[in-house]
């Protein structure tokens, strides 16, 4: 049995039909699929372990607490932290960046500070930084597109840096384009002007590991529902020295030194970002998806050795920048898509040279992308329409939206020529 049969044995959810036909799932970009191992990682821990964390002497709690902070130590490694007090815990990517923006920003900006962003982010790394700058007087600016390549103009990096800039706040991976940016270049600029440097790390950690301490940067946020695990729980990493320097959003049970009448004082990080109980079986789920996705790599890394590792060691190192094992698969069923889409004469396909990852976006000319999807759907085909929360980006490329294939671990090539057919199918009934 082949490596991705094998893998998609672990996705019941892929073993049904969708009108008739197999599901094809290729709207992993909004949210990943989860494994069995995952699942029963969190049944396990609810039957077996469950009580509330970091409070209790006795077993159950004690138990609780291990799995918890285990769990961080799991993200810890798979984020490339050097400490598990740098992992905090949050809902995911939207809270992770709100806290930075909220809880480092509200402190720290002030009339005439800038803070740079991409007109490639997500709304999670948008809205919270117009917020900021409405509460302190701060400016936005915007790394444009280069219309002709469809990639960010980084010649205007040099004019929109500058020592008012405060924040640089950037994606790892677009995703609308799965544009991978050059992430070392905005650090290291961030910092020659004094700025923090602020990374949405969302589409980037389903294929690979981050390394936050070579990128460098001093906060990258994540979820881990993009990444086989559970939705409700992701996390933002920071430097110790600015994550102290963070002001907690949320206050209460779970998170003091000492409390007295009218005043209390934080606990040591992590603790002091974490008021309340957290999702705890979410935190064990998503330690055993890194778990489910090491065990993958070694099962890749093993089934397909001498050319990965040829090609995998060939890779420079910037600015196309490594990916591990749990991307090679998704990256070639990404590539063979690009090649078969672009094929096609009556599709806009938005894919530019660069190196990108994991999501492609199209659109079949005068065809609303919400009458594609619905179409595709009958098909059996699962993909994302609309504006993918980047309107400024939409606006940029001059579309009120796209049509958006994603792709995991368990996409195969028989799913990308399906998809291909059902698009065929598509423009017969929209355009004759
Ligand atoms: C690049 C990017 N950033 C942020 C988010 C928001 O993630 P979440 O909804 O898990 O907070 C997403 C989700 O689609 C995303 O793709």
């Amino acid at each position: 049995m082949s490596w991705s049969s094998r893998v998609r044995r672990d996705f019941p959810i892929l073993e049904q039909s969708i009108e008739g036909q197999p599901l094809v799932y290729l709207d992993s970009g909004a949210s990943t699929l989860r494994p069995r191992p995952v699942v029963e990682a969190m049944m396990h821990y609810e039957y077996t372990h469950h009580s509330n964390v970091h409070r209790g002497v006795h077993t159950l709690s004690q138990r609780a607490t291990e799995c918890y902070e285990a769990s961080r130590e799991r993200v810890r490694s798979w984020l490339g932290a050097k400490y598990a007090h740098e992992i905090v815990f949050t809902h995911g990517t939207t809270e992770a960046l709100n806290l930075v923006a909220q809880g480092w920003g509200l402190q720290h900006l002030q009339p005439g500070d800038e803070i740079v962003l991409s007109v490639m982010e997500h709304h999670a790394n948008i809205i919270p930084w117009q917020r900021v700058a409405q509460q302190t007087g701060a400016r936005l600016r915007y790394i444009p597109l280069d219309p002709v390549t469809q990639i960010l103009d980084l010649s205007k990096l040099e004019q929109l840096l500058t020592s008012q800039t405060k924040v640089v706040a950037v994606t790892h991976v677009s995703n609308v384009l799965g544009t991978i940016q050059p992430l070392q270049l905005f650090v290291q600029r961030a910092r020659e002007v004094g700025a923090i440097s602020v990374v949405d790390g969302a589409q980037w950690v389903p294929h690979s590991r981050a390394e936050v301490q070579s990128i460098n940067c001093d906060f990258y946020a994540v979820s881990a529902h993009k990444m086989y695990g559970p939705t409700g729980i992701g996390a933002l990493y920071g430097k110790t020295e600015y994550l102290e320097q963070i002001e907690p959003l949320l206050v209460g049970g779970g998170m003091v030194e000492k409390v007295d009448w009218e005043s209390a004082s934080w606990d040591r990080l992590p603790g002091r970002l974490e008021a309340g109980t957290p999702p705890i079986a979410a935190a064990v789920g998503w330690a055993a998806a890194i778990d489910y996705l090491e065990t993958l790599e070694a099962s890749y890394a093993a089934e397909h050795t001498e050319q990965a590792m040829a090609e995998h060691q060939q890779r420079p190192r910037f600015p196309s920048p490594k990916v591990s094992y749990v991307a090679e698969h998704a990256k070639k069923v990404m590539a063979y898509a690009v090649e078969q889409l672009s094929s096609l004469a009556f599709l806009d396909v938005y894919a530019s040279s660069s190196p990108h990852l994991g999501v492609i976006s199209f659109n079949m000319h005068q065809v609303h992308s919400y009458d594609l999807g619905q179409i595709l759907d009958m098909e059996g085909v699962a993909i994302r329409t609309g504006h993918h929360c980047a309107q400024p980006l939409m606006r940029s490329l001059k579309v009120e939206g796209t049509a958006r294939a994603s792709f995991g671990i368990y996409n195969t090539l028989k799913e990308v020529d399906t998809l291909i057919q059902a698009l065929h199918t598509a423009k017969q009934m929209l355009l004759g």
